[in-house]
């Protein structure tokens, strides 16, 4: 077992995990009957919606000679090749037309496929399932079918109200991820007069506990400078109010805050574009201050000012990290940094084995830092 006591070198290894739902692209950009392209872990993907609005993804790449299907023709059904005609059915990736066959030749067209990917939309965004990469050579078949549906926003009522931010990052996914879940960076990277400033370190204590392919921060009653609380506040007794934050592989970061009827949740993500990108996704859902009209978009603000300042932070560290230096993480701020790499750890080795993954916590924790 690692000793927590000491610093510990760890290098981030930038492995991107296949065989997960990831957000692929705001809803919102992608309209009927037009070709977007995305990427999602170094995977070109071309994403559209046919004329019902079902969305679909396929591999940017023809499994004919490789022409990008983004640059092809879509009818709403269909996805025809830009090079020599093909064509596939968009959901399925199913081929059904290849031009250049006179009758009298046989070819199973119906046995070729463009790559298609599962997906689904909800909560303002689509969703794409990227699963291993098969042996190589092996070509394209029918989408695989994901074991677990997409992940959702957690909601608590019917009527709520929805928003979202994205902002690239230029840092690998787990730079990403632990900077999303690393308590101490709040005082110096998210000052402002109306929320706190670095005089307002304190120490806390809080308590975590391993869940399926995660760990969670026990339900508590959420820090005073955190916004939703200030505002639920204005609702409901401090006492009445918890929150729990959850992280689950392989970047799902879930909030949650409820103060009797009312409540605040959030499901941010951190999705590897490339092995030096990273994306992060706030999606945030919401039944208090339904009324207000400023409310949604106060929110909004709040929100994208906290994006922006750890983007920007970000794209400074990427500066440091160029020339690949030596990093450490310690006791007990970069605590759940460490939990992240060890279940990442711990599910590539149950992966490779074809065993059950072995949770890297054995029981509940309490951490302690000054924040
Ligand atoms: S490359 Fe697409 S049809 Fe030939
Ligand atoms: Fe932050």
């Amino acid at each position: 077992m690692n000793s927590f006591a000491s610093p510990t070198r760890q290098t981030p290894d930038a492995e991107m995990l296949f065989g997960f739902w990831y957000r692929a692209l705001a809803s919102e950009r992608v309209r009927h009957n037009r070709l977007q392209k995305a990427m999602l872990l170094e995977v070109p993907l071309v994403i559209g919606r046919d004329a019902q609005g079902r969305a679909f993804a396929l591999r940017d790449a023809c499994p004919h000679r490789g022409m990008p299907l983004s640059c092809g023709v879509f009818d709403g059904h269909q996805l025809e090749c830009s090079y020599h005609g093909w064509k596939f059915d968009a959901h399925s990736g199913q081929c059904q037309l290849i031009p250049s066959l006179t009758a009298d030749q046989k070819l199973r067209v119906d046995r070729i496929y463009a790559g298609a990917l599962a997906c689904a939309e909800h909560d303002d965004y689509i969703w794409v399932f990227v699963p291993e990469p098969g042996p190589a050579g092996a070509g394209a078949t029918k989408p695989e079918d994901p074991p677990l549906p997409a992940p959702r926003v957690p909601t608590f009522s019917r009527a709520y109200k929805l928003a979202y931010l994205t902002a690239d990052m230029p840092v690998t996914v787990d730079h990403g991820i632990i900077g999303l879940m690393d308590p101490a960076h709040g005082p110096f990277v998210h000052q402002a007069w109306w929320w706190r400033s670095r005089h307002s370190i304190h120490e806390k204590q809080k308590a975590f506990e391993p869940i399926p392919d995660g760990f969670r921060m026990s339900a508590h009653t959420p820090s005073s400078n955190s916004a939703p609380y200030k505002l639920l506040r204005l609702y409901a007794d401090a006492e009445s109010i918890t929150t729990t934050i959850d992280f689950v592989l392989p970047n799902l970061r879930s909030e949650t805050i409820r103060a009797g009827k009312y409540w605040f949740s959030s499901l941010t993500t951190v999705t590897p574009i490339t092995r030096n990108r990273c994306r992060i996704d706030v999606v945030a859902a919401w039944n208090i201050f339904r009324w207000l009209p400023f409310g949604p978009g106060l929110l909004k603000f709040v929100f994208a000012k906290f994006v922006e300042q750890d983007r920007r932070t970000m794209e400074l560290q990427a500066e440091g990290l160029k020339h690949d230096p030596h990093l450490m993480l310690i006791d007990d701020a970069d605590r759940p940094a460490k939990w992240y790499f060890q279940l990442k750890q711990a599910y590539m080795d149950a992966r490779r084995n074809g065993a059950e993954m072995r949770h890297p916590m054995s029981g509940p924790v309490t951490l302690k830092w000054r924040s």
